[in-house]
């Protein structure tokens, strides 16, 4: 979403002035002139920020409030999953006994990350902005180490934490903490461009030390991914995670604003790591709290 609000050409179209923004959405049909919905029915969709939207059937796709909570359509059974899930796997392609990092990993896509490479039977090492975050994913995730990159020492940290070298760097934020983790790359090392977050409010483009010598000098692969590139095999990755989720083998979290009018201030959130887990905006009345 905020690099839709960039007047720029990229794979979706920029959001227009004066017009809602629009995002992933899960909502209850109150209203259906379509044989596949019926009023009650849930449904996932790229919807207006708003409280009623109305949309065309081959939009949304029906959900079953029976299979776990719906608010994971948007988050660990949904794009932010299928992100990790994809991106890891596929370009990552880890392997038992390797070192995996993973910046921005006490987010929605960073949790699930650190979570599969630690399945996979790799060390798992997560890049985050605070203590309590570091706390949350080694206690409760079972990530095997995690470095707060707000402390002044935290390269040394990282490369302590990684004594075998880095073989795979899923690469959500970008910047200065991508050029330390570089530097740890091994030989054939596979970096997973997945995200940039720490660019996306620059008024001009912060160019840093030129790394590539790196990836040369260690034949290592980078390679950028759009998760919708994926959307074929969203069943498949859905399933296994929503599996895992059942065998306990991930475990997910939510940080939940509540009311429309909380969204901007939720979203500039993000920029700030105020989030732990998927950021969602439970718009609906209260009636509708308990999913
Ligand atoms: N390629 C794709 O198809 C695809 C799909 C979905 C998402 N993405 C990208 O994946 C990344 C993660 O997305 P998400 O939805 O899981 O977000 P998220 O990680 O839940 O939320 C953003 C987190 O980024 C961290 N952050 C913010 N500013 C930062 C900065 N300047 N430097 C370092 N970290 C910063 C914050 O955590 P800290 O407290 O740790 O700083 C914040 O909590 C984003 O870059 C997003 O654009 C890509």
């Amino acid at each position: 979403m905020r690099g839709r609000m960039n007047d720029v050409a990229s794979y979706i179209e920029p959001f227009k002035v004066n017009e809602p923004l629009s995002g992933g959405i899960v909502g209850r049909v109150v209203e259906s002139k379509s044989p596949k919905f019926t009023p009650g029915d849930y449904v996932l969709g790229n919807l207006n920020w708003a409280d009623y939207s109305v949309a065309s059937d081959q939009e949304l796709r029906k959900l079953d409030p029976n299979s776990g909570s719906i608010s994971l359509a948007l988050g660990t059974l949904g794009m932010p999953g299928m992100t990790a899930y994809f991106g890891l796997l596929e370009i990552g392609k880890p392997k038992a006994g390797e070192t995996v990092v993973v910046s921005g990993a006490a987010g929605a896509v960073g949790t699930l990350v650190g979570q599969i490479a630690k399945i996979k039977g790799c060390r798992v090492v997560g890049i985050v902005g605070s203590d309590d975050k570091a706390a949350y994913i080694t206690g409760e995730l079972g990530f095997d180490a995690a470095i707060n990159y707000k402390q002044a020492d935290f390269r040394e940290q990282l490369k302590k934490a990684c004594p075998q070298g880095v073989d795979v760097y899923f690469d959500n934020v970008g910047g200065d903490i991508t050029d330390a983790v570089l530097q740890l790359i091994n030989h054939h090392a596979r970096i997973v461009l997945c995200g940039q977050i720490s660019m996306y409010n620059l008024d001009k483009p912060d160019i840093g030390p030129r790394n590539w010598w790196l990836l040369l000098v260690k034949s290592a692969t980078l390679q950028g991914f759009i998760v919708s590139e994926y959307a074929e095999r969203f069943p498949e990755g859905i399933r296994e995670m929503a599996q895992w989720i059942k065998e306990g083998k991930v475990k997910f979290h939510e940080t939940i604003a509540r009311g429309l009018g909380s969204a901007p201030k939720a979203f500039i959130g993000l920029f700030k790591g105020e989030n732990i887990g998927k950021q969602l905006v439970h718009v609906a009345d209260e009636s509708l709290s308990s999913l």
